[in-house]
């Protein structure tokens, strides 16, 4: 029998990082959390608010706050470091680059000196560019730096149908793709309930699918972030569930399909690109990527959103 455990290092012990390491001590993801901060005593007074809460969680987990030598031996690495988006400047996810970039240039070299060797999955905003950036700068293998990106958004994305259709978002097949941002576009051709594509139903039963506003679905999803800053001001739930979703497929092979941002070398007529596409998350990382058939439409909007990205990736790298 081979015994073995799970170590997770988060960093970054703000709103998100503490929820992503929430629901990873709750889903009994993991049986070692280590939270590194610049501020320590954050990192401390997470990992002990956390580790309080285990001691009622079905599994065990311990929750620290540590050093990035603890990432020498980790599984999986979370960097969700970085200022969230300012509403009362107007920024967009995009607008935090400059910030981002300052904070993970230090984060970058810490884990290259750390002798990490596992999984990197990136939350930080802008979450494509930043993803890529970390790839770069610590010369690591494509497949093993990932976003959880649009992850966050096809959920949104789902539950807006669901409300809509009165069916579980579990059994909706949708993703936001491109960017985890303004520009992410959805392919309605591709979105599938019950292996039907929506676009179908809408003609074959109207009485229930007729009314259905595409464009106004696709807002919903883009714009429930904004909603969620805006009311609280910050996001947190989802995007730690997320997380967790992405470390199950990782940590239990699952050979799921996610729509994490991930490095495009030729596929969908891309190279050189960070961006959110369905994607095969295993123990590997990235194990293989799933191109869909896109309209001539939603390609060129799916371009579109990759030529910014493109564009921010160049800026980032020469701050
Ligand atoms: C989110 O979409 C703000 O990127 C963050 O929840």
């Amino acid at each position: 029998m081979s015994l073995r455990t799970r170590k997770v290092v988060i960093i970054g012990a703000g709103h998100v990082g503490s929820h992503a390491g929430y629901a990873l001590a709750a889903q009994g993801l993991a049986e070692e959390i280590v939270y590194i901060d610049v501020d320590q005593k954050k990192a401390e007074a997470q990992a002990l608010d956390i580790a309080d809460s285990a001691v009622y969680l079905p599994h065990r987990v311990v929750v620290t706050a540590g050093t990035y030598e603890d990432a020498s031996d980790a599984d999986l690495l979370i960097v969700a470091a970085g200022p969230l988006p300012d509403m009362s400047k107007g920024q967009t996810r995009m607008d935090t680059l400059r910030q981002t970039v300052e904070v993970v240039k230090d984060i970058v070299e810490n884990i290259k000196k750390s002798g990490f060797h596992g999984i990197l999955v990136s939350i930080s905003n802008p979450a494509d560019v930043i993803a890529h950036y970390i790839q770069t700068k610590l010369e690591y293998p494509k497949e093993k730096v990932l976003s959880t990106s649009t992850v966050l958004d096809s959920a949104r994305l789902r539950r807006a149908i669901s409300q809509e259709i009165g069916v579980d978002p579990k059994s909706i097949y949708a993703y936001a793709l491109g960017e985890h941002g303004e520009s992410q576009m959805v392919a309605w051709s591709t979105v599938m309930i019950a292996g039907k594509p929506i676009l179908e139903l809408i003609k074959q039963k109207p009485e229930k699918y007729g009314n259905l506003n595409l464009q106004e679905l696709a807002e919903k999803g883009r714009a429930a972030g904004w909603h969620i800053l805006g009311g609280k001001g910050s996001t947190e739930f989802g995007i730690g569930t997320a997380a967790a979703e992405v470390t199950r497929a990782i940590f239990s092979d699952e050979k799921r399909i996610l729509p994490v941002s991930v490095f495009l070398d030729g596929e969908y007529g891309q190279r050189g690109v960070y961006a959110s596409v369905p994607a095969v998350v295993g123990n590997k990382g990235i194990e293989e990527i799933i191109e869909l058939n896109m309209t001539e439409e939603e390609k060129q909007r799916f371009h579109l959103s990759c030529e910014i990205m493109r564009e921010n990736y160049q800026l980032a790298c020469n701050l």
